[in-house]
């Protein structure tokens, strides 16, 4: 059986792919489409990542590989519907990176809310000239209230944290019934946005949720309104956010995720109100080991002709 895996992954989970004599793409950069299609047609199992695009069209002939294993658990870079009809099997890796992803939520939140990122860049510049009452002062996190556009498993835990660790009122909008085991208050979106202090989005990204995060909700948004994502960049539709932050429609925002990912507009990176991160919602050592071995195990599983793990 040939198993391809397409980036450099930890080092204990590289040993683990040669030892099921994987080919490892051992570069941080991702193979191109055409290698992409050529995999297809090569290997019989590919463990891919974030970055790395399987679109409907290179399903369109019979594939060698039958387990496409995500490393990560949004999967909106392959069509799944189209890989299934082709006979290829999709994993991911849910629940490993919910803590990692929601605590980098809580992060950017606490960063903007206290004006962190503006606090680091005076401390290094050598221009600070010392403690005065009025200098940056940002807003209280206590009784604040934090809407969260998605519950699913990394809104939950964002909820929680907020909730129990710092007092947060949590509203929220969620597709499908949620047993919460805190207090929340299920509102529409337009409410979520006129309510909340922080808008968290954790919704998945692809066609379904596509600038769900528009124009319409920043003008619902208080003007003191701060919106974090650590979903997906297309959930948010980017430029209506740097107009809103230009204009002082919405107060600030904490991004770990991009449109056109890795591209930064520079409009965005000009922004004083904003926290930019590259995407590190999961990354931590244990987590990016455990994201490994699931996916390692999807592809055991598949490959013994067992059930596997993680279907999507
Ligand atoms: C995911 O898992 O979808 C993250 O965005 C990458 O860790």
């Amino acid at each position: 059986m040939k198993i391809l895996v397409t980036r450099r992954l930890p080092e204990t989970v590289m040993r683990r792919a040669h030892a099921l004599g994987a080919t490892i793409h051992d570069s941080d950069v991702p193979l191109t489409s055409d290698a992409r299609s050529e995999a297809l047609q090569t290997y019989d199992a590919i463990l891919c990542t974030l970055g790395d695009r399987f679109s409907s069209d290179m399903f369109a002939e019979p594939t060698r590989c039958k387990i496409i294993a995500n490393f990560g658990v949004g999967y909106d870079h392959i069509d799944a519907a189209a890989a299934r009809a082709a006979g290829v099997e999709v994993t991911n890796t849910p629940g490993v990176l919910t803590d990692a992803t929601a605590d980098l939520a809580m992060t950017l939140m606490l960063m903007v809310l206290r004006r962190a990122s503006e606090g680091e860049r005076l401390a290094r510049s050598g221009d600070w000239t010392g403690w005065t009452p009025t200098q940056m002062l940002g807003r209280g996190v206590t009784g604040a209230t934090l809407g969260i556009a998605g519950m699913g498993r990394i809104g939950q835990a964002m909820a929680r944290k907020a909730h129990f660790g710092f007092g947060m009122k949590i509203c929220y909008t969620a597709r499908g019934d949620k047993a919460l085991d805190f207090l929340a208050d299920r509102v529409d979106l337009q409410t979520l946005a006129e309510t909340a202090d922080v808008l968290a989005v954790h919704a998945p990204g692809g066609a379904a949720t596509r600038h769900m995060i528009n124009r319409d909700v920043f003008e619902a948004m208080k003007p003191t309104g701060i919106l974090i994502n650590t979903a997906r960049g297309d959930v948010v539709d980017q430029k209506q956010l740097i107009a809103a932050l230009q204009s002082g429609a919405i107060a600030a925002a904490g991004l770990d995720v991009y449109e056109g990912e890795p591209d930064i507009p520079a409009e965005l990176r000009a922004l004083e109100n904003v926290t930019l991160l590259p995407h590190l919602g999961s990354a931590t050592l244990e987590v990016r080991e455990a994201m490994g071995n699931m996916a390692l195990d999807n592809i055991e599983a598949f490959l013994n002709g067992r059930q596997v793990p993680n279907p999507v």
